[in-house]
Parts: C-alpha cells; structure tokens; sequence
C-alpha cells in the first residue's frame, strides 16, 4: 500500500490508509488509548492517529511513541469527534521506525531562533521552518513560472570564475596550491605566488554574480535567467547578508531601464500572489505567529504601484528629513540601508525604486546618462527589508565602455571578451539581480536571513 501524504489526507475520502511521519506530541487518555499528532512535512497540519492500546504488540512500542519518533501508521481515515482536526487516523496496525530518547531537542516548548541555528539538522522538523522551506520552495518555483511563461531561457552560469562582476573585490579565492608552500614566480621564499600553478593555471574566485555571461547569452538568445549560488566574503554580520545566497538574474536584450522597472514590478508583484495562492496555510501561520501585518503588507503592495523616484530627489527628500542618520546625505555618496529604509517606509510607505544614480558609486558596466554624471541604475528597496533588487542599463557602447573601465582602473584586456560584445553586434539591454534569501524574508516576515536558507553561511560559521 502506498503512503498518502497528510496534506492529502486532509482533504481525501474516508477509508484504509498509511501514514509516516514523525510524532509532534503524544497524549494518553484514560480510555485505553493515545492521541499522536503526526506530522510528515507535506503541510503545516498534522493529523491525529488514535491507537487504542488494545493494538497488537502495543505494549512492545508504548515507550518508543514519543516526541521526535518516526512511524508508519495503517489504519482508517474517519471524521473526528474530538476539537481542534476535521479527520483522523483510527490505527490498525503502528511501526516504529527510528524512536527518539528523552534527549530529542525539540521538545514541545517554543524554542528561540538563534538556538535553532545550532541544531540546524533538526530544524526543519519545526513548524516554522517546514513552512518557511515550503514558501521558499513555491518561491523558486513561481520565479521559472514568470520566466518560462515569457519565454526566457534558463542559463547556468559558471560558479568558477576568473572576473569579478561588481568589483568590489570581495571574492572567495578558489585554490588547491599548498597554502602552506605555495610556488613562487621567481623562486624566492617572500617572492609573488605563482598562480599559473595553481589548477586552472590563473587566479579564480566563486562567483559574485553571473550577470557578465549572462548578457553574452542574452547577446544571442535575447531574454535569459539565471537562478543560482552567488558568493560575497564581504564580513557583514547583518540580519540581511549572506556569504552563499542565491540570486535570479535575469538579462534582457532591447530592454532600456523604464522596460526594466516595470520587469521587476511585475516580477515581484507575481511572487507575491503565488505565494499567497499556493502557500494560503503557510502564510496564515506567518501572520499569526511571525509578523502580524505581512498578509496586509504583501496585498497593499501587489496592488499599488511602486514609487520611482530619481537618486537626485532622494536625497533631496532625505535632506529634508528631520530625522538625524548615522551617515552623510549627500549627493554623490552611497544611499544606507538606513536612508533607503527611511524613504520607503516614512516618506512613501511602500516599495520604491531609485535611479540614475552617480557614476562615481556604480559599476563599470552600467549606462553613462547623458551629461556622464549619472548612471541608468536602480534599486527596488522594500518597506522593512531594504534593497531586494539591484539592476541597470548596460553600456552598450565600446568606446564609452572602454572609458569607464580605464577609469575605474580595470584592465581591458581581462574583459575583452565582454568588450566584443559591443564590437560584434551591440544591442541596447538590461537587467537585474534579486536576492532570492531576501525575497524569502520578505514573504514570510522573518526577521533573519539565516533563518530562511536551510545551511546559512556567514563570517565564522559555515557549520552542517
Ligand atoms: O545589487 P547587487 O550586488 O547586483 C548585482 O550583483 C548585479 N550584478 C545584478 C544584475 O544586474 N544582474 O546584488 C543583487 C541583489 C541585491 O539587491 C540583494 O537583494 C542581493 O542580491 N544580495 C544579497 N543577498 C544576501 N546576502 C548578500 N550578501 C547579498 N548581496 C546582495
Ligand atoms: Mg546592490
């Protein structure tokens, strides 16, 4: 017989059934039986398996059916009597199939998130973690749905790589020389490392981005999308920062910047009622237990549109704020979290999208406005969370391309294949890159971005 799954069951018929999962709780009655709150994952409920202690060899595992347990329950699904479940599981026949001492660490008491984190093996077995894996899961699901129904390509980008996308040099270094006796260029113990050593014959990191070979694809398939691991070993310790987070990328030929707003509204806004569709239980659950106002926040922001504002009149609106922030509001400096934070949640109080900001503070790919003081970059910043979406133009333009890149003191030679892009065939494009742990967050209102990807890793830990 096969096993049905709980979620199933929940809405089946009546009948013989099997069901394995593990035992959330355990309660014996005096009648001459127990209630076990079974659950296997497949949704936020559990379902209550009656077993009379009358059952054969009973006895045998009375002592086995406690918290953490893992069972396989036969038996028949019939309406229940009792409070609080609709059906529930008369057993016939329980194995046991993995008990759980008296050690189990998830005893039924609410434990703290950051004591989670250490027993990260056994946190998914919670009710907030199975739901926040299931939204994740809906998430990274409805994002190749957005794509796949326009038709873009799903491109793998390399995890390995030579280049540094943002350069901002806050890459992993990825090596198998002896760290301890690395080959020297001239042979001398304080002399340069010899990279030509080293397994791909030159310096190579993990990735921070694949948005460059994503715009060689899109130079030929037109509309592309990578889904995939990124890498920064920048040693922020923040609520919001990884150092292994995924990130979508999509890279769009005949795309200009007001083309690639509206993407990523109408990206975003389809996230949001996905999730709120397929995930109805799970979301329930996060606005009872996690953030009361996140059914009301995703629903006001599917429906309204999002503000755009101009870098230049951002800082105009956060200079006449009589708010005093940590760091320097003025132009031609970088916008904080605490300025982006304050302008999407005081002064708009919804999600907001800047751009054209200064040339000096953005990458060298991105398009020089006319006048060269700004660039076609955006940012889409979230109420509570901040930047989620980070994304521009691309130069499409050779000789302005090979300025910017003199200017920012990096070497043409190493990018001459993304300068033949503007040599052989140029096409005006764009693109963005969503933080998919930041999306996560965003959804499910936790408060951590550790507590949204199943292994996090940040500075010091890279545990499990
Ligand atoms: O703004 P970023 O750095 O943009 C890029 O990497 C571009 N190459 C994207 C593109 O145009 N194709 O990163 C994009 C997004 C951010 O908006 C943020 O949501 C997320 O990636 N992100 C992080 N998420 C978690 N931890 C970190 N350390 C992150 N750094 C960026
Ligand atoms: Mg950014």
């Amino acid at each position: 017989m096969k096993r049905t799954k709980i979620k199933d069951l929940l809405h089946g018929e009546g009948g013989e059934v099997l069901v394995k999962g593990w035992v959330k709780t355990r309660r014996d009655s005096k009648g001459g039986f127990s209630f076990l709150e079974i659950n296997d994952g497949s949704c936020l409920a559990n379902i209550q398996v009656v077993a009379e202690h009358t059952l054969p060899d009973y006895s045998s595992i009375e002592n086995q059916l406690t918290t953490g347990s893992c069972v396989s329950v036969r038996g028949k699904l019939v309406a229940s009597k009792g409070k609080g479940q609709s059906k529930e599981v008369q057993a016939t026949e329980i194995r046991v199939y993995g008990s759980a001492p008296v050690d189990y660490p998830l005893q039924k008491k609410r434990h703290s998130f950051e004591f989670l984190r250490e027993i990260a093996h056994l946190r998914p077995r919670t009710n907030t973690f199975g739901a926040v894996m299931r939204v994740r899961n809906r998430l990274a699901f409805s994002i190749h749905r957005f794509f796949q129904d326009q038709g873009f390509v799903y491109l793998n980008t390399p995890i390995v790589t030579t280049s540094d996308c943002e350069g901002a040099g806050e890459m992993f270094q990825v090596t198998t020389l002896d760290l301890s006796n690395p080959p020297r260029a001239d042979g001398a113990v304080h002399g340069k490392i010899d990279f030509s050593q080293d397994f791909f014959g030159e310096k190579t990191f993990l990735t921070v981005s694949g948005q460059l070979e994503g715009e060689i694809y899109a130079m030929a398939l037109a509309e592309i999308y990578t889904f995939g691991p990124t890498f920064r070993a920048e040693n922020s310790n923040t609520s919001r920062h990884l150092a292994e987070f995924w990130m979508v990328e999509p890279e769009m030929a005949f795309y200009d910047l007001d083309d690639n707003m509206d993407l990523a509204e109408e990206f975003i806004k389809f996230l949001l009622s996905d999730v709120m569709e397929h995930c109805a239980e799970d979301m329930e659950f996060f606005n009872k237990r996690i953030d009361t106002t996140i059914l009301e926040t995703l629903k006001n922001i599917i429906d309204n549109r999002f503000e755009r504002l101009t870098y230049t009149d951002a800082i105009h609106q956060l200079q006449k704020a009589s708010k005093i922030f940590t760091y320097p509001v003025e132009w031609g400096f970088a916008l904080q979290a605490e300025h982006e934070r304050y302008l999407s949640e005081k002064v708009f109080k919804k999600p907001i999208i800047v751009f054209n900001y200064p040339e000096q503070i953005k990458s060298f790919y991105m398009k020089l406005n006319e006048g060269g003081e700004t660039v076609r970059a955006m940012d889409v910043l979230l109420p509570n969370l901040g930047e989620i979406i980070g994304g521009s133009q691309r130069e499409e333009n050779y000789e302005v391309l090979l300025q910017r890149m003199r200017d920012k003191d990096i070497d043409p030679e190493e990018y001459w294949w993304y300068l033949d892009l503007r040599k052989f065939g140029s096409a005006p494009h764009s693109g963005f890159g969503l933080g998919f742990e930041r999306l996560v967050q965003f959804v499910t209102g936790m408060e951590n971005i550790r507590d949204v990807i199943p292994f996090p890793r940040t500075p010091k830990h890279a545990k499990f």
